[in-house]
């Protein structure tokens, strides 16, 4: 079985990004998780277009970007502009799922749909023949480094059983060799670690564990 591995550089060192980025590439990640958080949707701040724009110069990598903000439909064309081949916005920031869809598809780019852990899996059914992805969130979205919330991965199998064949299940929040494998088992096929891959003293095995 193959996993497509998402390394989220929230928890790189983001005075040296491309180096990290240059080892989860040699390790074998076939994306890239870039975090994106505006302080309102979610009590953090972090990166924003321009730095999507550098990144882009530095990787061939599949530039995944989880956009955790308000009014995401404001950003999409600023990112895609920025180089990013996904973006996946958040079921609770929107006010209409099927326009931002239109508008990211309207790109020729993947579009993913995020939901957070005390958001139902029955919301996702209505969208799932239009996305390209789905992330379930297995922590409350903001921080790198939380524990893995087990009754969220629960909601994979219905997503799964509900779907097209090639949708992409992508999970976030706690990932290690332990949880991913409860997740792969649950029908999850993207994988997205930020702590257990660069706070790891072996990044290459790290990623190569998740495979
Ligand atoms: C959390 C972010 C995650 C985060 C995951 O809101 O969406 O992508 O970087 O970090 P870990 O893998 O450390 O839980
Ligand atoms: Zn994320």
């Amino acid at each position: 079985m193959s996993n497509i591995v998402s390394p989220s550089i929230l928890s790189a060192d983001f005075a040296n990004l491309e180096r990290d980025i240059k080892r989860v590439e040699n390790a074998g990640a076939q994306w890239l998780h870039i975090d994106v958080m505006d302080g309102h949707f979610v009590p953090n701040i972090t990166i924003g277009v321009p730095v999507v724009a550098s990144i882009r110069k530095v990787t061939d990598l599949c530039l995944d970007v989880h956009l955790m903000i308000e009014n995401p439909e404001k950003y999409i064309e600023p990112f895609v502009n920025a180089g990013a081949d996904i973006l996946t916005f958040h079921y609770e920031a929107v006010n209409d799922v099927s326009a931002i869809i239109k508008l990211i598809k309207s790109f020729n780019i993947k579009a993913g749909m995020s939901i957070k852990p005390k958001t139902s899996v029955d919301v996702v059914y209505p969208y799932m023949n239009d996305l390209d992805l789905v992330l379930v969130m297995t922590v409350e979205p903001g921080f790198g480094g939380q524990k893995f919330m087990n009754e969220c991965a629960k909601k994979i199998p219905y997503i799964k059983d509900n779907s097209q064949k090639d949708l992409i299940i992508q999970v976030d929040g706690g990932i290690n060799a332990e949880t991913a494998g409860i997740c792969t088992a649950f029908g999850a096929n993207s994988l997205v670690a930020g702590n257990y891959i660069y706070k790891s003293d072996d990044i290459t095995s790290a990623v190569k564990s998740l495979l």
